[in-house]
């Protein structure tokens, strides 16, 4: 079978840049499936979508004009890379994770990247619900304070302007919803490997993620 990494955990993890080196290392393919709810929130926010049409939203994320090329996230011939990554962005898009039907509709496309030679696939639910069979299952955490740094770190690299006392309190609330909804919450999987990064850095958390598939 087509080898499958699974990396899970909480919002500002640092799961991106390590699932994104660990794939790069191994010539894997890589599937950032928060994008995919990104996507979908933004395009929901485009056409002024009402959050709770749940009908409508699973509508927008099955018909997803996404491309993924190399660094770079398509909508039609749109580089949206940029516009994914704000806030609002990433705020709708864990109000919108909460609907199954969204969660659904997007199952297809998730699966379509295990392709030859691999896959690295990062999210919420990558080693519960998407690839409960995955080769190896990696549950990335960090404390709160060192999460809220790193997303603060990302928010100014980018070019966007970021509050911490803010990022805080989404974090949590982020957090919050995660675990608490109904439809796979964020848990570790079943024979899932725990990894705190909150005192690690990514070339360390790298390390342990090739090592344990190595073993
Ligand atoms: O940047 P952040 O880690 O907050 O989020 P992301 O990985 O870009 O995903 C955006 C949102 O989609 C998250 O807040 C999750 O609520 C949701 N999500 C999910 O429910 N399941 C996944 N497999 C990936 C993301």
């Amino acid at each position: 079978p087509i080898p499958v990494i699974a990396i899970d955990g909480p919002t500002a993890s640092g799961k991106g840049t390590v699932a994104h080196r660990v794939a790069d290392r191994l010539g894997f393919h890589y599937l950032d499936s928060g994008a995919l709810y990104r996507l979908t929130a933004l395009v929901a926010l485009r056409h002024e979508t009402s959050l709770k049409d749940e009908h409508a939203l699973a509508k927008l994320a099955a018909g997803l004009p996404c491309s993924f090329v190399g660094e770079h996230i398509y909508l039609g011939k749109e580089d949206v890379s940029q516009a994914i990554r704000r806030e609002e962005v990433g705020n709708t898009a864990s109000r919108i994770a909460v609907l199954p039907a969204v969660r659904h509709a997007l199952v297809g496309l998730q699966l379509g990247f295990r392709k030859p030679p691999g896959l690295v696939a990062d999210g919420r639910d990558m080693g519960t619900v998407i690839f409960p069979h995955a080769q190896l299952k990696v549950f990335l955490t960090a404390s709160v304070a060192a999460r809220a740094e790193r997303r603060y770190k990302q928010l100014i690299e980018k070019g966007f302007a970021a509050n911490m006392a803010d990022l805080l309190q989404d974090l949590t609330e982020r957090d919050a919803r995660d675990a608490n909804r109904s439809i796979a919450p964020l848990k570790p999987a079943e024979g899932a490997y725990l990894l705190d990064t909150s005192d690690m850095n990514a070339d360390e958390a790298v390390s342990q993620v090739l090592n344990w598939y190595a073993a």
